[in-house]
C-alpha cells in the first residue's frame, strides 16, 4: 500500500513536469496513462490487494490521480486543437492544485497547552529546566539524599562521562531551580519530559511527560492547594468530576497527598484503568517541606507553599480514553489524526 502511494506520487510529479509537445507526444501520454493497459487501469487492478481498512483511503487517492491524468490530457489536447503550441508549454491553469496535507497537534501537546492555559488563568507562569539534570536538583535538594529509599521508585539513565548527571525523573527538579533563582511570591507551572528506567508496556514507558506546579507566598495553606487542584480538574474534565485526597509521602512535601478523580473511562463502575476501584490517581501534591525552603534561603517562618506534580499522559488518557501508553510515541497517523481540535 505504501509503495503504491509512493508510486502514485511519482506519477503525479512526472505529470506535473511534462512540457506539452505535439500530437504524437500527447498520444504517447494517453497510451501510457489512460490506455486500456495504461497506468491508471493498472492501479485500479491493484485495488484488490489493498487491505480492506485502507481501501477507502486508497480509492480516494486513486480517483484524484485519475482526474489529474485526465484533465492533463484534456488541457493538453485543447491547447493543441486551438493550435497554440506556445501556450501549450506554459502552465496549465485548469489543473487541480496539489492538496496540502494539514498536520494535527499531538494529544500530549493539546493537553499540556490546556493545563498551561488553565493554570495561567490562576496566575501561574511557565518555568523550564534541563532534561539532563544533576543529582542535586533532581534528588538531593528535594530531600532525597543518596541511599534514600524513595529514590528506588525513580531509577533513571545516567551519563557515563559525568556520573553526577542523569536524565531527570520528574519535573520537581525545576521547582528546585526556580527556588534557587527566584524569591516569593512564586507561582509557576513546569511542563516537560521526564525519564525512568522502566520496561516499556501499555502502562509504563522509559519517558513520559509531567507538569509540576509550585506556589510560595505568605499564608498559603492546604485549603489553597485543594481548591486550586479542584478548580483545575473541573476545568479539565467538567464540573461533574469528583475528587478525593489520600495521605501520601513525598520527601519534599509535608503533609503530602495524592489526588484521585472518579474514573472517566468507566464512569465509576470499574475497569482496568481504575483497577476496578472507580478512582484514578492523577497527581501527587503537598505543602512544601520547610527544609526545602531553607535549602534555598527562603524564610520558612515567613513563607509557606504548595506543590504538585502530574503525568500528562494520564490526564490525556482519561480525557481521550486512550488505553495504551505506547500509542503516544508510535507516530501512527491513524492515531494522531483523531486529535484535530483544541481540548
Ligand atoms: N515528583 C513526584 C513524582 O514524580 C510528583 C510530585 C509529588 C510532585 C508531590 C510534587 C509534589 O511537586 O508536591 O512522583
Amino acid at each position: 500500500m505504501e509503495q503504491l502511494l509512493q508510486q502514485i506520487e511519482q506519477y503525479r510529479q512526472e505529470i506535473a513536469a511534462i512540457v506539452p509537445d505535439g500530437a504524437e507526444a500527447l498520444e504517447a501520454y494517453r497510451i501510457r496513462f489512460l490506455g486500456t493497459k495504461g497506468i491508471v487501469k493498472n492501479l485500479f487492478t491493484e485495488m484488490k490487494n489493498v487491505p480492506a481498512d485502507r481501501k477507502k483511503e486508497f480509492g480516494q487517492v486513486l480517483n484524484d490521480f485519475k482526474l489529474l491524468a485526465e484533465s492533463r490530457y484534456e488541457g493538453w489536447k485543447s491547447q493543441l486543437t486551438t493550435g497554440d503550441a506556445e501556450t501549450a508549454s506554459t502552465i496549465d491553469l485548469s489543473l487541480p492544485g496539489d492538496p496540502l496535507p494539514l498536520g494535527t497537534h499531538h494529544p500530549i501537546t493539546l493537553v499540556r497547552d490546556r493545563i498551561v492555559h488553565i493554570f495561567g488563568r490562576l496566575g501561574f507562569s511557565v518555568a523550564e529546566g534541563p532534561e539532563i539534570e544533576d543529582d542535586w536538583h533532581n534528588f538531593t535538594a528535594l530531600n532525597l539524599p543518596e541511599n534514600h529509599p524513595a529514590r528506588d521508585m525513580q531509577d533513571t539513565f545516567y551519563i557515563h562521562q559525568h556520573p553526577d548527571w542523569l536524565l531527570r525523573t520528574h519535573t520537581s527538579s525545576v521547582q528546585a531551580r526556580v527556588m534557587e533563582s527566584q524569591r516569593p511570591p512564586i507561582r509557576i507551572i513546569c511542563p516537560g519530559r521526564v525519564y525512568r528506567n522502566e520496561t516499556i508496556s501499555a502502562r509504563a514507558h522509559c519517558f513520559f511527560h509531567q507538569t509540576e506546579g509550585l506556589y510560595i507566598d505568605e499564608n498559603v495553606s492546604f485549603a489553597d492547594l485543594k481548591q486550586t487542584l479542584y478548580f483545575f480538574v473541573q476545568e479539565m474534565f467538567g464540573k461533574d468530576v469528583k475528587v478525593r485526597f489520600r495521605p501520601s509521602y513525598f520527601p519534599f512535601t509535608e503533609p503530602s497527598a495524592e489526588m484521585d478523580i472518579n474514573c472517566r473511562i468507566c464512569g465509576g463502575s470499574g475497569c482496568s484503568v481504575c483497577k476496578h476501584t472507580g478512582w484514578v490517581e492523577i497527581l501527587g501534591s503537598g505543602m512544601v517541606h520547610p527544609k526545602m525552603l531553607d535549602n534555598f534561603g527562603i524564610d520558612s517562618n515567613k513563607y509557606t507553599g504548595f506543590a504538585f506534580g502530574m503525568g500528562i499522559e494520564r490526564i490525556c488518557q482519561l480525557k481521550y480514553r486512550i488505553n495504551d501508553l505506547r500509542l503516544y510515541s508510535q507516530n501512527d497517523v491513524r492515531f494522531l489524526r483523531q486529535f484535530t481540535g483544541a481540548v
